[in-house]
């Protein structure tokens, strides 16, 4: 696929959005891009590489003659239009979870199995991301002295909700300030100045929700780890882009801080900020807008005496590494 026709389907959406940066900040190989979002948006200009693209309404017959489609509007939209667009020629890389524990679609992150991308039958998964978030930096270790369980805490942005989420923690916000009521209509409880356990649904029997077990079942999948022990609590702070998650790790063979911070300083695609003295740790304010993970706090696990166990957090921008560079990065494997 040498200069791919490129489409991208929810342009106008906060993915979306940065899906088009990715595109030209990492000069993706295309010969044309489209652009693909609701009735509401059709006839809106974006701009790219100094141009104005049409966005056009999504239909079924759009798909001709288009070779790869970054599929961000949701998981109705890739349920029903993935399919056509993989049906009509097109690779799909998709960023919701309609698809992504389809045995028959690969599930990516390129720093991990980009081998998976090639077995695709025209749709590419790209993962949940406090998936991402969390277990780029965990691979190098993984690979290095197997990881029997996670356990992960996390702290999730507006964003990963949407364009529509990140308005309304602004407007809450403003409101709380001034002292005024705000009537919410995304996230349903109060989010400024509060903790939110995520919004997907719960499970009546496990008690865990979506999100956390997309963080076990993902993982799984990912490193082709059935057997892989793994626990989260998701949780929504009033943050705007940045993921940040707290984790713990027991590995197979003993393991210490210093090693883990060595194999972290050689991984691709993340960035030791681990400085004890000054105090200075990942934090979302220093990761939003870039692209690396940034990782810190690595610690030995004081709670197991065996010595197999790592404490340490992770931050990443929840746009980009967490869905749109994810996915240019996926699209870079097949041209
Ligand atoms: P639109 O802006 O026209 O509503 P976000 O994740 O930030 O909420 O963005 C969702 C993206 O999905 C937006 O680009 C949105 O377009 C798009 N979208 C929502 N519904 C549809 C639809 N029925 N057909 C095509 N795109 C849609």
């Amino acid at each position: 696929m040498p200069s791919p026709v490129v489409a991208i389907v929810g342009a106008t959406g906060a993915v979306g959005v940065e899906l088009l940066t990715c595109l030209e900040q990492r000069h993706f190989p295309l010969s044309k891009l489209r652009l693909f979002a609701s009735k509401r948006s059709a006839g809106k200009t974006m701009r790219f590489k100094s141009e104005d693209i049409l966005v056009e309404e999504l239909t079924e017959d759009v798909f001709a003659g288009i070779d790869i489609a970054l599929f961000s509007a949701g998981g109705s939209i890739s349920k029903k239009f993935g399919p056509i667009a993989a049906r009509a020629g097109a690779v799909v890389v998709d960023n919701s979870s309609a698809f992504r524990m389809d045995p028959n679609v690969p599930l990516v992150v390129p720093e991990i199995n980009p081998e998976a991308a090639r077995g695709h039958k025209g749709i590419i998964a790209n993962p949940n991301c406090s998936t991402i978030i969390a277990i780029t930096p965990l691979w190098p270790l993984h690979q290095r002295n197997p990881i029997k369980r996670i356990i992960a805490a996390t702290y999730q942005a507006a964003s990963g909700a949407g364009q529509a989420a990140m308005d309304e923690l602004r407007d809450s916000t403003q409101a709380y300030l001034k002292g005024e009521s705000y009537q919410h209509s995304v996230l349903p409880p109060p989010y400024a100045f509060n903790l939110v356990s995520h919004n997907s649904k719960v499970d009546p029997e496990s008690l865990y929700n979506e999100e956390e077990m997309k963080m076990v079942n993902e993982t799984r999948k990912i490193w082709h780890a059935p057997d892989l022990r793994v626990s989260a609590t998701c949780i929504r702070v009033p943050v705007l882009r940045a993921h940040g998650i707290a984790l713990t790790v027991e590995c197979t063979n003993p393991v210490t801080p210093a090693e883990v911070r060595a194999l972290i300083e050689a991984a691709p695609g993340v960035r030791l900020v681990d400085d004890p003295e000054k105090n200075y740790f990942p934090m979302p304010v220093d990761v939003s807008g870039r692209d690396e993970i940034l990782v810190g706090r690595i610690r030995q696990d004081i709670s197991d005496p065996t010595g197999h166990s790592i404490s340490l957090f992770v931050v990443g921008d929840q746009l980009l590494k967490g869905a749109a560079l994810n996915a240019v990065q996926i699209a870079e494997l097949l041209v």
